[in-house]
Parts: structure tokens; sequence; C-alpha cells
């Protein structure tokens, strides 16, 4: 869920949770299960009317900074020196730059590398106090009337430069720091914008606290204000076909932010946006259901034995009720269920060792489990930083700040506006990488399964029908009219990472809307 989820795994293992789990016996601790019970059941002291902008501060948060604090962690916001604090001008703004990267290699477009369109930039975001976002926007390898298609990266807290440089962005970083064109980026098929959200994310900053963001509410509304200005500076995109995509924990970003951008074209406000379709992979929407898969699915791959199995199984009736209660607006039992059902994924953990839970087929290596590092190297480069005009800000790749602020965001049910979305012809993907644990493509298949829209029954019994790539199975396809699944084979959390040819084929396939097209159907599979 957490994209790069270092931050899962850190949060986690850092505070009292991880070290009241011994490994030697998995029954879920009774104290700890008790007092979040008691915390389940404690009557809600904070107003749950509060606007999500004035939510600053109030316990939970409180709890959250302590949490820092406790951590010894830095709030990663910080002003770009030479800049004036308090920049109030109140007229949104964006500042953007077209960047001059040397590429090695063949782009493989028929446009000369100096008319392709590379640009970063920040635009002050309406809305708030003085927070800035900062993006990239790739012109098309293909043509400019491809659709345009925005890029989230989880965390929540995790900068999307971590796609850019290793899954679908244009280019990848050589050991040497080198940039070499990727065969497979997106904008071979999409005008691509990667952009760093919520504020305190990547390069996206601001100089007041208040500019943070403790709920989908927040973070889409601040993405439509981004989206708006983005495409008043680019209005030549607007008729283009327009796609939200990204991964983990943009599985709850992606929905808040369709959502969010229909209601804005349904309510005449700004810009009509020409949404088309919004992709998840390997995402968490639907925390209840997925929550409830960890331990299927860590049995069905031999991560764990049956008798853990049952012993970690006894966790999620009260994981459960702590969601329930969490609900659409709850905030204690939205941190209790955090806690108790976060206490599934490191049970598991606990008996899989040093496995990456990312990809179980492989080691975690080093604290992300990925070693990440070229990247921070990269964009902490002063030639680099200069290129892309963010000052002497530093480069993080996850914020724990912006981590934190999202706890009691964490247990939200992003489903709920979904058949709204989907009912109104606005399609949706969700795929997964068949290795991924921490966001498996199990809890995914069935909440996309048991969803209620006008199309569930025919979904539900549709087959799953091989995704076949120049003949060969490169994944199983659900579909029904707007809705489709996919498992993609020989992958783990970061499908573009893992599979970078399917994954194109995917997009563009996609987003012409056939996903099966160019593939012979030979065989029904059984799920
Ligand atoms: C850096 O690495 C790339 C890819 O391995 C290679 O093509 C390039 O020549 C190297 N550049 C330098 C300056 O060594
Ligand atoms: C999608 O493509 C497949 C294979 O080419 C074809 O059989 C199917 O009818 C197409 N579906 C739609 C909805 O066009």
């Amino acid at each position: 869920m957490v994209d790069s989820g270092l931050q899962l795994i850190h949060t986690l293992s850092a505070t009292p949770l991880g070290t009241e789990m011994d490994s030697r016996s998995f029954t879920p601790p009774l104290a700890l299960v008790l007092s979040l019970l008691l915390l389940l059941l404690l009557p809600s002291s904070v107003n749950p009317n509060a606007s999500p902008r004035r939510a600053y501060p109030r316990s939970p948060i409180r709890f959250a900074e302590d949490l820092i604090r406790d951590l010894n962690l830095q709030p990663v916001i910080q002003e770009i020196e030479g800049e004036q604090k308090g920049d109030d001008s109140s007229s949104p703004r964006l500042v953007e730059k077209r960047i001059n990267l040397e590429i090695l290699g063949e782009s493989g477009s028929d446009i000369p590398i100096e008319q392709l369109g590379h640009h970063a930039g920040y635009y002050r975001l309406e809305h708030t106090h003085a927070a800035k976002m900062f993006y990239f926007f790739f012109e098309s390898r293909g043509k400019s009337s491809d659709p345009v298609v925005i890029w989230l990266t989880g965390g929540p807290g995790c900068s999307s430069e971590l796609a850019l440089f290793y899954e679908n962005g244009p280019f990848k970083i050589a050991d040497n720091m080198s940039l070499i064109w990727n065969d497979y980026g997106w904008d071979k098929a999409s005008n691509l914008i990667f952009v760093d959200q919520p504020t305190g994310t990547g390069f996206s900053y601001s100089t007041d606290l208040r500019d943070l963001r403790y709920s989908e509410k927040g973070v889409s509304d601040d993405l439509y204000d981004f989206l708006q200005a983005f495409f008043r500076e680019h209005p030549k995109y607007l008729k283009n076909d327009f796609y939200i995509t990204g991964e983990s924990y943009a599985g709850h970003y992606i929905p808040a932010a369709a959502e969010r951008v229909h209601r804005g074209n349904k309510e005449k406000q700004g810009l009509q946006l020409n949404l088309k379709g919004f992709a998840i992979g390997n995402g968490l929407t639907n925390p209840e259901i997925q929550y409830g898969a960890y331990a299927d699915y860590a049995l069905d791959m031999g991560i764990i034995g049956e008798s853990a199995y049952k012993s970690i199984s006894k966790i999620y009736p009260l994981c459960e009720l702590g969601v329930k209660l969490c609900g659409p607006s709850g905030v204690i039992g939205c941190l209790a269920s955090y806690f108790v059902c976060n206490s599934i994924f490191t049970s598991i953990m606990l008996l899989a060792g040093d496995m990456n839970y990312y990809d179980i087929r492989k080691k975690c290596e080093g604290s992300l489990c990925y070693d990440l590092s070229n990247m921070e190297k990269f964009l902490n480069e002063k030639s680099v930083r200069d290129a892309l005009g963010v000052g002497n800000k530093k480069f993080v790749s996850c914020s724990p700040l912006v981590y934190e602020a999202m706890i009691t965001d964490w247990m939200k049910n992003l489903e709920v506006g979904i058949p709204t979305l989907i009912g109104d012809g606005i399609r949706l993907l969700v795929y997964a990488g068949e290795y991924d644990l921490i966001c498996n493509w199990l809890g995914n298949f069935r909440w996309v399964n048991s969803m209620e829209w006008s199309g569930h029954q025919i979904f539900a019994e549709a087959p799953m029908l091989p995704f076949v790539i120049d003949g060969k199975e490169a994944g199983l396809l659900k579909s029904y009219g707007p809705l489709s699944f996919l498992k993609v084979h020989d992958a783990g959390h970061m499908v573009p990472m893992d599979q970078p040819r399917a994954a194109l084929e995917m997009l563009k396939r996609w987003m012409k809307g056939n996903l099966s097209e160019g593939g012979t159907i030979t065989a029904v599979v059984d799920m």
C-alpha cells in the first residue's frame, strides 16, 4: 500500500507495536489487542464534522506528531532558501520550465529530441496558505493528440519520481548517473504528468504547516486545483482524453481524484476535464476486504503455514470491527484499526523474515527493500536541482510527516464512490502484480468482484481470460463494460518496473477501450 512502502514497515517496526510482537509466538499480544479494543470503544471525542482543512491540531494528529517526535523524524516541509517567507500572492500561478536533461540511447520517436517537450514546474496551490506542488510533464513521444495521463505514487507521502525513474517514466538512471531512454515509458503513448502530492511529498512543499492534508477530501481538492492550473496553462490538451493512474496508496488517491474531477465537471466548476478512466495498480482501496486477504494470500503462497494462518486470522475480526467503526468520517476507530489491521501484516512479516513484501520472490535489501538510492543521489545533485528549478530543497523519496498526517485516512473505504463513476461510463482498471504481498492481487480481486454496481452480476460471473501479448500469456483478465481487473504475471508491487512491456501494452489497449484486443482468447482459466 505504501509505495516503496518502506513507510509502513518503518513506522510499525519503530513503534512499540514492533517490540510487542514476539517472533516465536505469533498470537496477537493480548494486552495490545485489549488496549486497542478499549480505544475502539471510547466515544470519539473529536468533532467528526471539523473541516479537514482546519483539522490541525486534533488529538490523533497530536498523537501522530508525538510519534514523529518519538521516531526523531524531521519534518520535510522546509523553506526553499532565498525564497520569501509567507509568499502570499493570492493569484495562483504556474511556473514551468523546459528541462534539457541529456538522455542516452534512442528515444524511439519521430519527433526530434529538441522538439520533444520535457518540463518541470511548481504550481502555487489555490486554497492553501503557501503550498507549491511540483510536477514533471513529458510530452508524448507518439502524437500530441495522445491522451493525457497523470501518475500518482502512494506512500502516503512517497514521491511520484519513484515511478518516473524506476517504472514508467521516459528514462531511467544508470549507475553512473546518466539518464537512458526507457523503451517502455508511458510517454510513448501519452502526454504524461508525474506530480508530487500531497503537499510535503517529494519536491512539493509549503512553508505553512496548515497546508498539511489529513484526508482524501483535502488531497483531492488540491489535486483538482493543480489539474485546473495545468490545463489552463496547456489548453491544447483539454480536448484529449484524460486518465488518472497510479499505484499503492494511490488506491485511495485515484478514486478520490476521479470523483473530484467528475463532480467539478458536473457542477461546471472551472475547466471541463475530459476524464475517461482511472487505473489503480496494486492499490489499497477497500481496507476491510483487503486486510482480510493477507492471511489467505500468505497461506496460498506458502509464506505461512496452517497454524500461523489460524493464529493470524484471529486478529481479523477486531480489525474488521475497527474498520467499521472508522467508517467514512471516523478518527479514533481509524487510528485503532490502522494498528490492529497492520498487526496482521507485521505478524506475517515476522514469519517471512527478510522477504521483500513487494515481491515475495525477492529478498528485502536495505531499508527500502529495493535499492532506490540512485534517484535520491541524482535528484540531490546541484546541476539537476538547477535544471529542475527546485532551489536548495533537499529531495526525500518518502515523507514521514505526510505519512503520519494521513494515518486516519488509511482505513477509509474508497470503493464507495466508484459505482457512480463507472455508472457514468468512466472506466476503471484495477491491475495487480501477482507476487506483491502488501497490496496483493487477491484482496484487490475480492473487492472488485464484490463491488455493487449495475454490472455487478455479469462481472462476477465473467471468466478470467488470458491477457495475451505477442502470443504469450502476460496475465489474466476479467472485464465487463467499464470495469476491468488484470492479474499480471511475473510481477510484484511495481508492475511497470517488473513487466515494462506488458504494462505499456496494458495502458495502450485500455485507453483504446479494449484490453483483449490483439490477444487470441484460447482458454478459459479457473481462478
Ligand atoms: C554510463 O552508463 C551508461 C549505461 O551503462 C553508458 O552507456 C555510458 O557510456 C556511461 N557513461 C559514462 C560517462 O561512463
Ligand atoms: C476486443 O478485441 C477482441 C480481440 O480482438 C475482440 O474479440 C472483441 O470483440 C473486442 N471487444 C470489443 C468490445 O470491441
